[in-house]
This record gives C-alpha cells, structure tokens and sequence, in this order.
C-alpha cells in the first residue's frame, strides 16, 4: 500500500522532544478516519516510515503526537507547518469504548502512552453521560514531561485526573510515584469497570496488577502493545508477539490473552 500525502496543516511542541501534528491530505481528497487505538505508518521522506497512533479526535483532522527517539521519528518531529509526509493506514484495532458504554471507565497513561489514549479521552468527554466514573491517571518521568497539560487541567471538570511524576524537585506539589499507586485513589466500581492502559510494559504490567488487585476483571483490561513494524499489514512478521501479529491482531490486546505473552522474555 503506497502512502498517501498528507500535509502538516497545524503542529505545537507538547514537551522538550515531543511534539503534537495536525495533518490533512495534501491537495484535497478523502480525509482518514481512524478508531481509538488505531494508527498509521507515517513516512518523513528520505528517512523512513514509523507506526504513530492516533492522539486527535476521531471527528477531526488526523493528529499524531511524536516523540522523537531516532531517526524517522525526529524527521516527523521536525516537519513544518506545509512539510508533506506519507500516511498508509489505518491499521490495527481499536480501544473497546462501546464496551465500557454504562460503566466507569478507567484511562491510564504512561510517557508518551497517554497519546494513543486521548481519542479515548475525548470519546468519555463527548458521551460523558452514557458511563458512571471516568478516571484519567498519567504518570510521566518528570513534571516537563507530562503531555497535554493544559488539556488535562480542562479535563478535570468532567473527569478524575490524578497525576504523578517518577521524580521531581520542589517546585512540583503534586503526587512522586509510579502511575501504578494512582490506582488505589480513583474511584470506580470494579465490577463494572473497564480499563484502558498505555505505556512502557513494565508500567502497563504493574497498573494491571493494581487493577486486578482492586478486583477488576482481566478480560476488562486493555493494553496497547508495541513492536518494531514494518509492512503494517500481517506480511513480513516484524511485530510478532507469541502467536499473533500487533499490526493485525493488535495494538489493543485483553490482558487475559497477553499477559501469558509478556511473561515470555523478549518475546
Ligand atoms: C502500534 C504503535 C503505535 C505507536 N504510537 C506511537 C505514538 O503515538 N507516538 C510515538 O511517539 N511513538 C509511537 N510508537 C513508537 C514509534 O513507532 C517508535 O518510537 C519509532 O518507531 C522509533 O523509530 P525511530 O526510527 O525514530 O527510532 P529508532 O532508531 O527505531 O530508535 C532510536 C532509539 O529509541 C529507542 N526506541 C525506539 N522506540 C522507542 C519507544 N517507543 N520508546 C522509547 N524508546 C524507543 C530504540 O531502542 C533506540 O535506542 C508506536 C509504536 C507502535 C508499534
Ligand atoms: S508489521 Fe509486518 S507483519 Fe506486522
């Protein structure tokens, strides 16, 4: 599948190296809808191609939010306001929103984790009537980190949003610790309780135990797995995980089917 050009309409540095792009097709043409969850392969040309969620609101524009790490991805972070990148997707799953319609809704964010999990944000925010609780807990390394801050101030007024940073100097007055203990605070019914969990999979692992922990079901909690990727489309076997494939079978997994997975050493 070739990629597509898009065109970077709209961009804001959310932290030191991480940055938020609004894309749309370059010339015209039919804009790309994707589900929580879901993402693209973006391309920065002469660089090379990454998987980026979606971090924007599924009824808007194409937003991705990029940290960059290495080459392609410093490449995307760099693009300017008109710069043209290639889009192929979208790909994979999506978060199971529908299925948390009529109960609390729990979102826990790690790092750059939180990025893939803000279309879930909006969804909460947009049909905030239709669920019970609705709790946002995000932890990054340090205060600097933290993405979207003005947002997650914003979203305070609808929903619980407990913050944590893993280290800090005096001038944070909010919580030290990992997101994980966040988990004890928030409330929710955990029978009726479905989670959402992106981050490093230490952090998703250790938030998993807390949730079943506080007795959620493990079919209630979902985890976004990442691997290094390449066709997208279930072809070259880069992103096996176990028996399955993240780009066709994922990135959002059920805990009870990945974590026999995780507990396989570089799998
Ligand atoms: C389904 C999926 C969705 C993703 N969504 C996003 C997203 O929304 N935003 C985003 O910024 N990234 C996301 N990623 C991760 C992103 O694809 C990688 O950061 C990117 O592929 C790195 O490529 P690179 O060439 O820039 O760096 P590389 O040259 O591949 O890596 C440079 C260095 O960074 C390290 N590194 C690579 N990936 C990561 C990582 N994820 N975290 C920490 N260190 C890393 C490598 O080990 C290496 O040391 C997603 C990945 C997957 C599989
Ligand atoms: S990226 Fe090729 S099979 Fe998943």
């Amino acid at each position: 599948m070739a990629p597509r050009p898009f065109a970077v309409t709209r961009r804001r540095r959310e932290t030191e190296d991480t940055w938020t792009l609004e894309l749309e097709p370059a010339g015209g043409g039919e804009p790309l809808v994707l589900a929580p969850g879901q993402f693209t392969m973006l391309y920065a040309f002469g660089s090379g191609e990454v998987p980026i969620s979606v971090s924007g609101d599924v009824e808007g524009p194409l937003v991705h939010t990029v940290r960059a790490v290495g080459a392609v991805s410093q490449a995307i972070c760099a693009a300017k306001r008109g710069a043209v990148l290639g889009v192929r997707g979208p790909f994979g799953n999506a978060w199971p929103v529908e299925a948390a319609l009529g109960g609390d809704a729990i979102v826990i964010g790690g790092g750059i984790g939180l990025a893939p999990l803000r279309p879930v944000v909006h969804e909460l925010l947009r049909r905030r009537a239709e669920f019970g609780e609705a709790a946002v807990l995000y932890g990054s390394r340090r205060p600097e980190e933290l993405l979207y801050a003005k947002e997650l101030e914003r979203w305070r007024k609808d929903l619980q949003v407990d913050l944590t940073v893993d280290a800090a100097d005096t001038s944070w007055a909010g919580k030290v610790g990992f997101v994980a203990k966040l988990v004890a605070g928030a409330r929710f019914d955990p029978a009726a309780a479905t989670a959402f969990v992106c981050g490093p999979e230490i952090m998703m692992r250790t938030c998993a135990e807390a949730l079943l922990g506080r007795g959620v079901a493990p079919e209630r909690i979902h985890v976004s797995m990442e691997r290094n990727m390449q066709c997208g489309l279930g072809h070259c076997g880069h992103c096996q995980l176990g028996p399955t494939l993240i780009c066709r079978d994922g990135p959002v997994y059920r805990w009870d089917e990945v974590a026999p997975l995780m507990a396989v050493r570089e799998l």
